[in-house]
């Protein structure tokens, strides 16, 4: 089947072809504007979607060597993520669903990311345990199969992308803070500064951030209110950055082990983080577990995981059951929706 994918619903917009579930074409084009600003401006993300929706489709079409004629079924992403942004890509997709009579499958952004480790690593057997962590989401799932997973624990407070940007900006950082914190945690030592563990012993899988973040204001506040000297930059971004680390690795594996899984799947912007990588990695393998990390384009947010599940979908469905075009954006739809399954 061939399928075009949208994706739109933080400051990603992004196309995707996908034939049979091989990915054709992955076009991403990333609104770095935003990063002026410290953080996503969400009528400035709808507004720059709108502008590029269009010609992101025509490359994805052309690298993929496909036209639009050549499409039987669409996707888009409806939820969760800024509901400006997810209005243009899903009224996108339902104007050319219209003009051309395709089906259209609204999908849910989280479980794009779920699913992205069988799209990088088809091999990958069901069970697996999936951490999604991002800027938006931290959240633990048990996956069963392409229609049945249960979400067994999510972040009470910040996710884990929010924690490295918001400390990021504490230490008088550039945003996104992840990728910033990483670089200089490379030369720091991470044991010199001890930032607590939220909820590391609990016995549940949720997680909390929030009260790193505290800590890290009051240790500026206390100790260095005119401003942290340069030189001590990398320990504490390598003192924060484990402190996230060892809570995310630590919570993974406790949920594989007890729930008997042998595959981990990690993704999200976090996942990029070669600590986090290594470390879970190096903690899976103590317990005879094995890490899917998909490649950085299947990471971050993209519509070719979006256009993956959907295929799923299509085919138990049948195309007939995505006609329907009445669907409406939901903004969080991931706390209302994930904690009944
Ligand atoms: O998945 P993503 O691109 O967008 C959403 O939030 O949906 O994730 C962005 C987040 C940001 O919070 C960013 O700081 C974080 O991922 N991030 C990283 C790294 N690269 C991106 N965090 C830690 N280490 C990185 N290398
Ligand atoms: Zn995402």
């Amino acid at each position: 089947m061939n399928i075009l994918a949208i994706e739109s619903s933080c400051d990603e917009t992004s196309v995707a072809v996908l034939i049979d579930s091989e990915v054709r074409s992955n076009v991403i084009s990333s609104q770095l504007f935003h990063n002026k600003f410290g953080g996503v401006v969400p009528e400035l993300a709808s507004r720059a979607h709108i502008r590029h929706i269009s010609s992101i489709m025509s490359e994805s079409l052309i690298q993929a060597g496909k036209t639009i004629a050549d499409i039987e079924a669409l996707a888009v992403t409806s939820e969760p993520g800024l509901v400006g942004s997810l209005i243009v890509g899903s009224s996108f997709a339902k104007g050319l669903s219209l003009r051309y009579r395709l089906p259209i499958v609204p999908v849910n952004h989280i479980e794009g990311h779920l699913y992205s480790g069988k799209l990088e690593n088809q091999s990958l057997e069901f069970p697996f345990i999936s951490l999604v962590v991002s800027g938006g989401h931290t959240a633990l799932f048990l996956v069963f199969s392409f229609n049945s997973y249960k979400i067994l624990g999510l972040t009470r407070d910040d996710a884990a992308g929010e924690a490295f940007d918001k400390i990021a900006t504490l230490l008088g950082l550039g945003y996104p803070g992840g990728p910033e914190i990483e670089r200089l945690a490379l030369s720091g030592n991470k044991n010199k500064y001890n930032f607590p563990r939220g909820m590391i012993n609990s016995e549940n899988s949720d997680f909390s951030f929030s009260g790193l973040k505290t800590s890290v204001r009051y240790f500026l506040n206390n100790n260095y209110k005119a401003g942290i000297p340069g030189e001590l930059l990398p320990d504490m971004a390598a003192s924060a950055q484990a402190a996230i680390v060892e809570v995310l690795v630590s919570k993974t594996i406790a949920a594989a082990k007890s729930n008997a899984v042998g595959d981990i799947v990690i993704s999200g912007g976090v996942s990029a983080n070669l600590t986090l990588r290594q470390d879970m990695v190096k903690a899976a393998s103590l317990h005879g577990i094995k890490v899917t990390a998909p490649q950085m384009t299947y990471c971050m947010d993209n519509a070719a995981m979006i256009g993956y599940i959907a295929e799923k979908k299509l085919i138990e469905g049948g195309s007939e059951s995505f006609t329907d075009l009445s669907f409406i954006v939901n903004p969080t739809a991931l706390r209302s929706k994930y904690r009944e399954k």
